[in-house]
């Protein structure tokens, strides 16, 4: 079954509380949290994503996955797992040593989250498989992380290709997302080389109907 997990990134009104709840209704499984520390990536959204997650947890049941674009991966799992996400995902970039990535991986499943591995476009899909036993979830980027709204890299789709079938042929049971560049043109692709959960960030926000759009984009489900 194809999820969405909507990125409220290019969502930038003041009163986004109304979209929350419009979100909800539309059917969204996820709320996709990007957040930016401003060295890994140039942005940085630390405040606003913290206002948003807080505001989600308040008024909303549905789950909430924290992408980490940041370089201090402990200090930024440990705020959100204190906030009680669902899922969070950290960059295999931000990190310096195999010792480093293991220790992230089992502090966060102690707390109860989920924890899932990402890379950027460049970074080598094989450089994950070690951690794979123990991830819930691998999110294949298809932008530079930094910013959304950007055009999707049509190099992912050999990756979503390639870790699907090592998962298969080794039996692990993974989640495999894709964050980037998500639209009725692209979803097809993604979702027909393996990828089950669509972050979708600013072609949700220029479509009037959430609901119809999900639907649409599920249904490239094969
Ligand atoms: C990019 C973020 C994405 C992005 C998705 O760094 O991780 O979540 O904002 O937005 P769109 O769908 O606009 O590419
Ligand atoms: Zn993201």
């Amino acid at each position: 079954m194809v999820e969405i997990a909507t990125s409220l990134l290019s969502f930038e009104k003041e009163n986004y509380l109304p979209t929350i709840y419009n979100l909800e209704v539309a059917g969204t499984n996820y709320f996709h949290i990007d957040v930016m520390d401003g060295k890994f990536v140039k942005n940085n959204t630390v405040d606003r994503m913290r206002k948003y997650t807080e505001t989600i947890q308040q008024v909303s049941a549905i789950p909430i996955e924290v992408h980490l674009m940041v370089e201090d991966v402990e200090a930024y799992s440990k705020a959100y797992i204190d906030m009680g996400v669902k899922n969070i995902t950290f960059h295999i970039e931000s990190c310096k040593s195999e010792k480093q990535i293991s220790k992230l991986i089992s502090t966060i499943k102690q707390n109860n989250v989920q924890v899932g591995l990402t890379l950027k476009p460049n970074t080598e899909i094989e450089k994950i498989y070690p951690y794979l036993p123990y991830l819930h979830r691998v999110l294949i980027m298809s932008v530079e992380p930094g910013a959304g709204g950007q055009e999707w890299k049509e190099e992912s789709i050999e990756k979503i290709r390639k870790l699907n079938a090592f998962a298969y042929e080794n039996g692990y049971d993974i989640d495999i997302e894709v964050d980037g560049g998500i639209n009725d043109k692209t979803a097809p692709k993604v979702i027909e080389a393996g990828a089950n959960i669509l972050v979708v960030g600013s072609y949700m926000f220029h479509t009037e109907n959430y609901k119809e759009t999900m639907k649409k984009l599920k249904k490239s489900d094969f």
